[in-house]
């Protein structure tokens, strides 16, 4: 599967986010990583819809867009209108009823859907939804804070994951989120993710950033 760089503007300089956001574009990123936060769903608040639209107003990259909040469907219209590309959400905050609606909701909008689990939750949880969503994010952290460390078990549950898409034969992709940096990102690369948001690892570093450097990396060690 395609390899893909999802640098997460968390970690960004907002104050020149226009910058920020060409420093994507010139490492050669695919996606922009966007962690919306509603201090509910996680105990931290960070932005949403205005932002979001200021960013779809300057790139064509696609917007990936990762929302920890609680009753995510209510938002949904709201999320395409401002840009979204790929809507993400939390297997957790919502009903099973409301999941099958959300996701179908984001179709219905011809967007890519993704679901994301928190670490605790047993990825087997979520194999009923596999048949109808286009992407899984495993979350390799406790949502809610960029610069936290990678936690070292989610990589059976990557690969777990990923046995199992590939034996039904499903095209999914796994992103992975937290404390991805040049050396994690060979871990979970080689146990079957292949989209990698980097928060601090991107923004924090002052030198000019190579998405096909850093995606290499991920592969060599396969
Ligand atoms: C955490 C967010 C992440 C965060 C990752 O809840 O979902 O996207 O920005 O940041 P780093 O890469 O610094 O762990
Ligand atoms: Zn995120």
């Amino acid at each position: 599967m395609e390899k893909i760089l999802s640098p997460s503007i968390l970690a960004c300089d907002f104050l020149n986010l226009g910058k920020e956001i060409k420093k994507v574009e010139l490492s050669g990123a695919k996606y922009i990583h966007i962690d919306v936060m509603d201090g509910v769903f996680v105990p931290n608040i960070s932005f949403g819809m205005p932002i979001i639209s200021s960013v779809r107003k300057i790139t064509n990259l696609v917007l990936d867009v990762h929302l920890m909040i609680t009753d995510p469907y209510r938002y949904i219209d709201e999320f395409v209108k401002c840009g979204a590309d790929i809507i993400t959400f939390h297997y957790e905050s919502e009903t099973h009823e409301n999941i099958k609606k959300t996701i179908e909701l984001i179709k219905k909008h011809n967007k890519k859907v993704g679901i994301s689990v928190k670490p605790g939750t047993d990825i087997e949880e979520i194999y009923k939804y596999l048949y109808d969503v286009d992407m899984v994010l495993v979350m390799t952290v406790e949502p809610g804070f960029g610069g936290q460390s990678f936690n070292y078990d989610m990589i059976d549950k990557i690969e777990k994951l990923r046995k199992y898409i590939t034996s039904h034969n499903l095209n999914i992709d796994i992103e992975v989120d937290g404390g991805i940096n040049d050396k994690t990102i060979q871990l979970v690369s080689k146990a079957g993710a292949n989209v990698f948001v980097l928060g601090t690892a991107f923004f924090g570093s002052k030198e000019n950033i190579s998405a096909e450097d850093i995606l290499k990396k991920a592969i060599n060690n396969e």
